[in-house]
């Protein structure tokens, strides 16, 4: 698969190529992972309610069911690669080399629908996911997840997670039970407001147009020691279209997407935002204000695009407290519970049956 997109595209190669890369969609290989899953959002006595990264884990299998060898969240994706190219404005708040004027850092990503199901159908409102590895010189690597929406949904990994089982779908209405839910949203006035905000925010046509936003803030350090407070999102060069109204193919975003590569290569711009004194660096669901002061760090450009095999996006943990030199994690809990809970998820995908190949797709160009 790799590359074989940079060819011409006759046309019954690309039905294949489409077709190929979503087959492969999700499924990882046995590569022996350990489980490192640090702990450093839970703290206190040992109780059976305390939330563990196990716990965490085991609420997406309860909620999505237990699908061997793909994420628990985010399963459904594609992978992709291409290169960063800075503008050098970055340098000004940190010395991470990836910000260096005209440097050329090869990325390796994936695009993905948020949820459990490796084989969902695609919908406009599922939130979408831009997961990027930037290879520095040295073995430095700067890793991010980053999603379409203003803000996330949750302060805190127990609020994720009794969302994520208080909304859980039934089986036969396909939605949250409604007292559940409305339990929940009364408990969480923050969840309430941030999906206010996400309405105002609506879903764009697909993964090309999208922006895609870090929402945890960060500490960037400069070579003369000034730290600022950083979000940072990537905002597409690609012109933006309104998503369609109503129900999409099976598998029409990601469609889409791999043959918009057939038209060239994709591109966003790297925008940082630097937040002032009184913006909270532990609340993703708040926003910063729009005023606040943006860099253009560099563009991004993703040239080719490639089922989850090994050597790209299926073996990666891309876990968001690995950072270059010159970026630190904040005192976000989403953060710390970030990187324990995927690294159980790796763990526990790369060490279950390698399923390649037996992802059903039904879209409208499977033959
Ligand atoms: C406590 C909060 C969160 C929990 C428990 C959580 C959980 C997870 C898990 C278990 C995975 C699968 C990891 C793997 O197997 O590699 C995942 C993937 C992902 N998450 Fe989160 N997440 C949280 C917050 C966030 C936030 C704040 C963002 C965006 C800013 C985000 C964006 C993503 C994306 C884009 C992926 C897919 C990454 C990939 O393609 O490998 N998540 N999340």
């Amino acid at each position: 698969m790799e590359h074989e997109d940079l060819k011409p595209p006759a046309a019954p190669a690309r039905e294949l190529r489409r077709r190929s890369a979503l087959i492969g969609i999700g499924a990882v290989a046995c590569v022996g992972a350990v489980d490192v899953g640090a702990f450093a959002y839970v703290s206190g006595r040992a109780t059976p309610d305390r939330l563990t990264p196990g716990r965490l884990a085991d609420g997406f299998e309860t909620v999505f069911g237990k699908h061997p060898g793909f994420r628990r969240n985010h399963a459904k994706g594609v992978s992709v690669a291409g290169e960063f190219v800075a503008s050098g404005a970055g340098t000004s708040v940190s010395e991470a080399t990836v910000f260096e004027d005209g440097r050329r850092t090869p990325v390796t990503g994936r695009f993905s629908l948020s949820g459990g199901v490796p084989d969902v159908a695609d919908a406009t409102k599922t939130v979408r996911g831009l997961a990027l590895r930037f290879d520095l010189p040295d073995g430095e690597q700067w890793r991010t997840a980053m999603v379409n929406l203003p803000v996330f949904q949750d302060r805190t990994p127990q609020g994720f997670y009794d969302r994520m089982l208080a909304f859980k779908a039934l089986p036969d209405t396909g939605q949250p039970d409604p007292e559940k839910k409305a339990a929940f949203l009364a408990e969480h006035p923050e969840t309430v407001r941030a999906m206010e905000l996400a309405k105002k925010h609506p879903p764009t046509s697909g993964f090309a147009d999208s922006t895609f936003n870090g929402l945890n803030a960060f500490h960037f350090t400069n070579g003369s020691g000034g730290s600022v407070p950083v979000r940072w999102s990537m905002v597409p060069l690609q012109p933006v279209r309104a998503a369609a109204k109503g129900p999409i193919g099976r598998n029409e975003l990601f469609e889409t997407l791999i043959d918009a590569f057939d038209g060239g290569p994709l591109r966003w711009r790297l925008v940082l935002t630097i937040g002032g004194p009184e913006d909270p660096l532990d609340d993703a669901t708040l926003p910063w204000p729009d005023s606040r002061r943006t860099l253009d760090a560099g563009v991004l450009t993703l040239s080719s695009v490639h089922t989850e095999a090994s050597g790209n996006a299926r073996d990666i943990n891309f876990d968001p407290t690995v950072l270059p030199r010159g970026i630190a994690v904040s005192d976000d809990p989403l953060l710390s519970a970030r990187s324990s809970v995927y690294a159980r998820s790796f763990a526990r995908r790369t060490g279950e049956p390698d399923t390649k190949g037996t992802v059903k797709v039904t879209g409208k160009h499977d033959d």
